[in-house]
């Protein structure tokens, strides 16, 4: 592999565990102004000291992120369409190599919807967006996104992750879910975890992110289970503990009421 990708990897998946644990704000692209993330600086300054890399768009980047931060970028490239449009699956590649690189990000990331009606359109625009990131040493993010109508059962993730490392994602993101392990065990490149919407409560989410760890993710990208959380920050460090660390999700309890407080 070449030296830049290896070191912008190096800089998201922390060499010292091998895991990751990385911030999603990038929810606006497709859902607007979400809650908690009205005004992103707000939310996302008291978080980045625990974060190991961010997800956004360019948008707030630019305009709700201080470029003196040292956090790793791995930039959403990929959009195009809405909440309340036709179908969220025809995306495009929103934004250019050249642009991503001028913000100097550490990789890109874009949708694919397997089996969806737009399927090889974002399949193509996976391919595509990895020759010309090669050009460069930028690792690109694969993200398997579920269409309405699929299960998110391994079978389906398994066979999403696949593909995105067959096209040549250097890692992918993907939904946990039972047998988690086949996914991961027939994934050639890493895996990390999408949170998806704010769980009942915070021992769900340590519960997730202890199980997908054990079943071989290397990380998470989390959104709003954290940054919803009214103790957002207490959640990050609990997360982080987590995957770095390896505590138990009964641990990771005791850790969140401490640093909650
Ligand atoms: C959408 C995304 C989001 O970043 C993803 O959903 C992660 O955020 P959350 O943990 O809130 O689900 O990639 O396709």
């Amino acid at each position: 592999m070449d030296w830049g990708k290896q070191n912008r990897l190096a800089r998201i998946i922390k060499p010292e565990t091998g895991r990751t644990v990385m911030l999603a704000v990038d929810h606006g692209y497709f859902l607007g102004p979400t809650r908690m993330l009205e005004e992103p600086e707000k939310t996302v300054t008291p978080l980045l000291p625990y974060a190991d890399a961010l997800m956004p768009t360019r948008g707030v980047l630019r305009n709700c992120v201080d470029p003196k931060w040292n956090v790793p970028i791995v930039l959403r490239v990929s959009g195009g369409s809405s909440i309340i449009g036709e179908d969220l699956s025809n995306e495009s590649i929103t934004t250019s190599v050249k642009e991503a690189i001028r913000m100097n990000v550490a990789a890109v990331a874009l949708s694919i919807f397997v089996g969806s009606k737009y399927e090889k359109q974002t399949l193509t625009n996976l391919s595509t967006l990895v020759d010309e990131c090669e050009e460069y040493g930028i690792p690109v993010l694969a993200v398997t996104a579920v269409g309405k109508d699929m299960a998110r059962d391994s079978r389906y993730l398994g066979l999403a992750c696949r593909i995105a490392a067959e096209l040549g994602a250097a890692y992918v993101k993907t939904y946990y879910c039972d047998d988690f392990e086949n996914v991961t065990g027939s994934c050639p490149v890493p895996c990390v975890i999408a949170g998806g919407k704010k769980m009942e409560t915070e021992m769900d989410v340590f519960k997730m992110a202890a199980e997908a760890i054990g079943q071989g993710a290397i990380g998470v990208d989390f959104g709003r289970n954290i940054w919803q959380n009214p103790n957002a920050v207490a959640m990050i460090r609990t997360i982080h503990a987590i995957v770095h660390h390896n505590i138990s999700p009964e641990e990771a309890h005791e850790k969140f009421q401490e640093w909650k407080g």
